[in-house]
């Protein structure tokens, strides 16, 4: 294949004295293990399926079955062992899940460790916690994150990751709302949707699922959507840096945003999952926007900071000021669905929540996320000296790649087969992810630079 496009990069820059720019002029390489067999995957086998003719008389869930396929993520571990099987001696490189691979800082694993150990001890014992979060992280989360935005501990929600977070928040909604999304956008949003009865059937043609407002994100309209043409929906799912296009929006993008919400009396559900990666002056939280408590909430996460993608934790925050159209607080009805869906995080998780947000975790954590920040670096390099359009990569972990006119999933069939390197096709993410892949920075550096050797022999 011939690729002669010029490189146009979408480069964005905000707020909380935490998450400041300054932390991330640094190149930290000590996070890195020696990789030989790190990131590498083996085939796993799956279990065989169990063949019966008894079935129950329960019916299926009508929306479980307009899902489609299965959830992109665990397609892609699929078609991975796949060609693991097929080439049982290659070295298959994963770019493809977002899932982080660099140690937990000891700062943060030895506090895990003395809580933990602590459980064995009549003093150091805890059962169930408060399904809020204990009051200390709740606090700290507060001051962290939103310290001069007028969050307060008790607007905080602490969960095990905001992933978890998007379903109970589809359950506070409920069915009879309208979403809107980014599109492409991250699948638990339309998926969590689908699930809870929000949508109509899925049309294929279209490539869309009825009832979901899907706002075009693209490179003609700075990844941001254009909504003078959007139509009203009641929750607005908004990403920023925005998996997968790693797009972050600027302040006067999320103002109109903001008021486009107010205008139409709707919810944003902010996520900001990736905040830390922003190093320019782009806002770090949807908070940080004047008006946003009456229109927004927000999730985040230790995930993609901390390497906690397995560890688990994660906040949300909803403002007292968000109402409901009767009046009635947002967060009051999310409290109650915490108190009966989640007993709350782990404590022992929670211990090392709060170790991350010690001077010393802190430090750590924006090591990690510099260390992730350079690999991005290295593949937006890569294929910028291909002659690729490359999006994304400087606030976020997620490089988006053009292939224009290609099919994305012939593109990743393509990079899989000829470069055993697994990338995310685009267009799992939504119609609008068509002719692009997205490649991951979590990866160990070796790793990243033996993929990015082999992108070159690819396409040179
Ligand atoms: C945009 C976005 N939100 C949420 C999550 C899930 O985060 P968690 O691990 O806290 O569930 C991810 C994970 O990749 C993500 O990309």
């Amino acid at each position: 294949m011939s690729l002669t496009q010029h490189l146009s990069t979408s480069i964005s820059f905000s707020s909380s004295s935490f998450l400041s720019s300054s932390g991330f002029t640094f190149r930290n390489r000590d996070v890195s293990l020696p990789s030989e067999n790190f990131g590498i995957c083996r085939c796993v086998a799956t279990p065989q399926e169990e063949k019966t003719t008894y079935k129950t008389k329960v019916s299926r869930n009508a929306n479980m079955a307009k899902l489609q396929a299965g959830y992109l993520f665990p397609e892609i571990a699929r078609k991975r062992n796949a060609h693991l099987q097929k080439y049982p001696d290659s070295k298959v490189i994963s770019l493809g899940i977002g899932d982080t691979t660099e140690p937990i800082p000891e700062v943060i694993t030895s506090a895990m460790a003395k809580r933990s150990q602590a459980l064995s001890t009549l003093e150091g014992y805890s059962g169930y916690g408060a399904e809020q979060g204990e009051k200390p992280l709740r606090a700290a989360i507060a001051s962290t994150f939103y310290g001069d935005l007028g969050i307060e501990e008790d607007d905080i929600f602490v969960s095990d990751g905001a992933k978890c977070d998007i379903s109970r928040l589809q359950v506070l909604f409920g069915s009879e709302v309208t979403i809107a999304v980014q599109d492409p956008s991250y699948p638990a949003y339309v998926d969590s949707s689908v699930i809870i009865g929000q949508t109509g059937f899925y049309e294929k043609d279209a490539e869309k699922y009825g009832k979901i407002e899907y706002m075009r994100c693209n490179p003609e309209n700075g990844f941001f959507p254009d909504l003078p043409k959007v139509s009203r929906a009641d929750i607005i799912l908004f990403c920023s840096p925005n998996n997968p296009t790693g797009s972050a929006a600027t302040r006067e993008q999320l103002t109109r945003l903001v008021q486009f919400a107010k205008e139409k009396g709707s919810i944003i559900v902010y996520d900001s999952a990736y905040a830390m990666y922003i190093t320019d002056d782009k806002p770090r939280s949807i908070f940080e926007i004047p008006g946003a408590k009456e229109v927004a909430l927000e999730t985040a996460s230790f995930s993609k900071y901390a390497g906690f993608t397995g560890v688990r934790l994660g906040w949300t925050v909803i403002p007292k000021e968000l109402l409901f159209s009767d009046g009635f607080p947002v967060a009051k009805d999310f409290n109650r669905i915490v108190c009966t869906c989640f007993n709350g995080a782990s404590n022992v998780v929670q211990a090392g929540g709060l170790a991350c947000l010690s001077p010393e975790g802190r430090s750590a954590m924006q090591k990690v996320v510099g260390f992730y920040k350079e690999n991005a670096d290295i593949i937006m390099d890569t294929f910028n000296s291909l002659g690729f359009n490359v999006y994304g990569g400087r606030n976020a972990p997620y490089v988006w790649v053009h292939f224009p006119g290609l099919s994305s999933w012939d593109v990743f069939s393509e990079i899989l087969e000829k470069t055993h390197v697994v990338t995310t096709p685009g267009s799992g993410f939504g119609p609008g992810g068509e002719g692009f892949i997205r490649v991951s920075a979590f990866g160990h550096r070796d790793n990243v630079l033996e993929a990015c050797r082999r992108f070159k022999q690819l396409y040179k």
